[in-house]
């Protein structure tokens, strides 16, 4: 964890990417990719829910094990999934068991509500990456992802979850589409790093959900997403192709 500090200290970015299954996880890590997370955007690029707010901690501990034997040098972390983290005792149930499935350290959704809970599962020893901005397992409550921290208040309100994660003794802390001065200036103001999700350049690393870098779910791509790749389309012609040859006895040209 100290070398994430390290590493912001000398304005080396953090690499960030999101794995659920074995194949990718490994080849994200043998590119590699400084942390990995099995995040519960799982529920939406894998197990096709409309958001995240339905993923259950046993798919979450089935997809982490799966990625644990994948990854050999990147931090593994996970996510503790909606309502599993209610209570300061079933937070650390939660990452527990999350850590007995392979990772090194977890990730929740909140800041200055979610203290009790930050203090306690550091108490046991596991680390904590820290969530705060556009919170996806609220967007139902919320109306949708929107941008955080525009205005004053709300950049205030980020401000003081950021300092509220800081001291609670999270060891980075992830801003998801935070208005890029806001971003900015917590960056700015915390000694732990900051990993940015659609907000601005100026975080100290970036984390992506891959199927969204690498274009393996085209039915939906965030605005702030520059795709690398575009597997959902190789994977079509792969597909046209073999139906093509078995239907037809000939190699497609
Ligand atoms: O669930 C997730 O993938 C996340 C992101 C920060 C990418 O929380």
């Amino acid at each position: 964890m100290e070398d994430f500090r390290a590493k912001k200290q000398r304005g080396e970015k953090i690499t960030a990417l999101t794995a659920y299954d074995y194949p990718t996880a490994r080849l994200l890590d043998e590119s590699g990719v400084d942390m990995i997370l099995v995040g519960d955007s799982l529920g939406m690029v894998v197990l096709g829910y409309e958001d995240t707010t339905r993923v259950t901690l046993e798919e979450m501990l089935h997809h982490t094990r799966a990625v644990a034997r994948g990854v050999k040098h990147a931090l593994l972390i996970a996510d503790l999934p909606i309502h599993t983290y209610d209570t300061p005792e079933q937070a650390v149930e939660t990452s527990r068991r999350l850590v007995e499935s392979g990772a090194e350290a977890v990730k929740f959704e909140g800041g200055a509500t979610h203290t009790a809970q930050l203090a306690a599962i550091i108490t046991e020893g596991i680390p904590v990456m820290a969530h705060i901005g556009m919170l996806p397992q609220s967007v139902r409550e919320e109306g949708g992802y929107k941008v955080k921290g525009r205005t004053p208040p709300g950049a205030e309100r980020l401000m003081r979850d950021a300092d509220a994660v800081q001291a609670g003794g999270a060891f980075a802390v992830v801003l998801e589409i935070v208005a890029a001065e806001t971003a900015r200036q917590i960056t700015a103001q915390l000694s732990i790093p900051t990993i940015g999700i659609g907000s601005g350049e100026h975080c100290d690393g970036q984390i992506l959900v891959t199927h969204d870098l690498i274009g393996l779910f085209p039915w939906f791509t965030p605005k702030f997403v520059s795709p690398e790749a575009r597997v959902a389309d190789e994977i079509r012609k792969a597909a046209r192709a073999f139906i093509y040859r078995t239907r037809s006895g000939k190699k497609a040209s």
